[in-house]
């Protein structure tokens, strides 16, 4: 794990921006996942603003959605989807063609993991994946347990991650989350985590000690081979 820890928010999402964009302009037709919250919000406000100066550079770029909290719909504030097409999706005009996106409230859930499983079976492997980390280690919807999920799948979360800010914002109950599992992640070529701000200090200082277990999803990315940890001076 390649590890910086920058003065502030402001330099961390400079330094991913700019990270990120360089990934891009080195293979255009990258499948880039991407995380939503609070963590990436201005990395990717930043990168907008180099697709408006280089906007061929994003014309074959293709986007995979990490997870969405289930049983609201989608035009619900507290989504994924809400949060991705506003800072991803129409910024940087990601046509429908080039961009793989959980419902937030299928029909049938298994059938949408099955759904989303053999688009990336067909789209994938993930090129950059874009991460944050839960107060409670948790990577996407992969949740702190005995065990863990290799692939895509319906997420029974835990209470802290049920008062995620996203979550506060949600105008429906929110039931389960849907998530790519820790094998789709840890298959990608390239990983991104972002971590920052006082909150995530004790989660970091875990996350540090180099112990590998699933109740600490996010000590998984210690195995692989490219990992980009950018953070703040707050979380560490
Ligand atoms: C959320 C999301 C994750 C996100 C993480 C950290 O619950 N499911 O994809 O990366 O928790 O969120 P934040 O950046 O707001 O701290």
């Amino acid at each position: 794990m390649k590890i910086t820890v920058f003065e502030d928010y402001k330099k961390m999402s400079q330094a991913a921006a700019k990270l990120l964009y360089s990934e891009i302009k080195k293979k255009p037709s990258a499948l880039v996942c991407i995380a939503t919250g609070s963590t990436p919000t201005l990395a990717y406000d930043l990168l907008t603003q180099k697709y408006q100066k280089d906007k061929t550079a994003f014309n074959k770029l293709r986007i995979i959605k990490l997870d969405e909290w289930g049983g609201i719909p989608s035009d619900d504030p507290a989504t994924c989807e809400t949060y991705i097409q506003e800072h991803i999706i129409k910024p940087l005009n990601i046509s429908d063609k080039r961009y793989t996106s959980f419902h937030s409230n299928p029909k049938d859930k298994e059938r949408e993991v099955k759904r989303i499983s053999n688009k990336l079976a067909q789209e994938g492997p993930i090129d950059i994946c874009v991460l944050g980390l839960g107060v409670n280690g948790h990577l996407g919807f992969n949740e702190p347990a005995d065990w863990l999920h290799a692939n895509v799948h319906i997420a029974h979360l835990t209470a802290t991650t049920k008062h995620h800010s996203m979550a506060k914002k949600a105008k429906h109950t929110i039931k389960y989350g849907l998530t790519l599992g820790l094998s789709n992640i840890m298959n990608a070529k390239k990983i991104i985590l972002l971590v920052n701000g006082k909150s995530k200090e004790k989660i970091v200082e875990k996350l540090m000690e180099g112990k590998i277990t699933a109740h600490l999803p996010g000590s998984m990315l210690w195995i692989h081979p490219d990992v980009t940890l950018y953070c703040d001076k707050e979380a560490v």
